[in-house]
């Protein structure tokens, strides 16, 4: 396919802010404030209106147009993966951390998933997700951590999605211990699908609080393919998210990691 000049000049603009970004949170990194937000931040800070939609999942202000195309950007994506790898809904069970206005359970529900579970600190997400969903028997909720919903219990999940937070959960040690939860909790012929960075850069703080403290911690693809790994994840497959840079709009990191136990 042959791009338009605008199209080239959009995609190049896209990829100079990411850049500016990185460049930026490696400079602070380097610096290294170690101060990193509380679980009560999205509620104080993040999720500032009373009402919940998908665009301000991203940021209060961002464009309703532009979080839409966001959204389709990473959907094609799971689309296409999901019928490549011929995963059938038929009763399978799917967890979505980190679900905000529930766009995903939605998404997933259009696939033929029905039994999903939804997790979030933010109890302005649960009090939107349990309001949005109160009809609906086979979708339950859950406020706390990833850590916390998955610790001590025993049951599994056909799919386990988490797009746009992994990046969040700032601390080292609760990221590995939340990889490590996936995989406990994983059915064998179950699926993780992961949204956010996954470049070259390792351990960079990109997003900071009001008081300075961080609130997003990209890791590398190759940090992430290594701990997958370790947690017995074999079928690795990273997926570049090109369209979403098509847009001349700030949005977050939303490349794809699908990772399974066999291929
Ligand atoms: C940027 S929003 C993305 C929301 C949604 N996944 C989407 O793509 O529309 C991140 C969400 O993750 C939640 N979150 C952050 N850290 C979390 C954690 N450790 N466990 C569960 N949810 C978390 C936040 O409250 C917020 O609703």
């Amino acid at each position: 396919m042959k791009l338009s000049m605008r199209h080239v000049i959009t995609i190049q603009k896209n990829r100079f802010r990411q850049l500016k970004k990185n460049l930026r949170g490696l400079k602070k990194t380097a610096l290294r404030n170690r101060k990193l937000i509380s679980n009560e931040w999205w509620d104080s800070e993040f999720y500032i209106d009373s009402s919940l939609e998908d665009r301000k999942t991203i940021f209060n202000s961002c464009d309703a147009a532009a979080a839409a195309y966001h959204y389709a950007s990473i959907e094609l994506l799971i689309s296409k993966y999901f019928f490549e790898q011929k995963i059938s809904a038929d009763g399978l069970k799917v967890l979505d951390i980190g679900s905000g206005s529930g766009h995903w359970l939605d998404f997933y529900e259009s696939l033929g998933f029905g039994n999903m579970v939804g997790v979030d600190v933010s109890e302005k997400s649960i009090e939107h997700l349990r309001s949005k969903y109160k009809e609906d028997r086979e979708k339950t909720f859950y406020k706390g951590t990833a850590k916390n919903y998955l610790m001590g219990r025993n049951d599994k999940f056909d799919v386990i999605n988490a797009i746009g937070v992994m990046f969040h959960i700032v601390d080292d040690r609760e990221w590995l211990e939340t990889i490590k939860l996936f995989a406990d909790h994983l059915t064998e012929d179950g699926v993780i699908v992961i949204g956010g960075f996954f470049g070259a850069l390792n351990n960079i703080d990109v997003q900071f609080g009001a008081d300075g403290s961080v609130n997003k911690r990209l890791r590398s693809a190759k940090n992430w393919k290594e701990k997958l790994s370790e947690n017995g994840l074999k079928d690795i497959k990273l997926v570049k998210n090109v369209t979403s840079l098509e847009i001349d709009h700030v949005l977050p990191e939303n490349n794809l990691i699908f990772a399974r136990f066999s291929a």
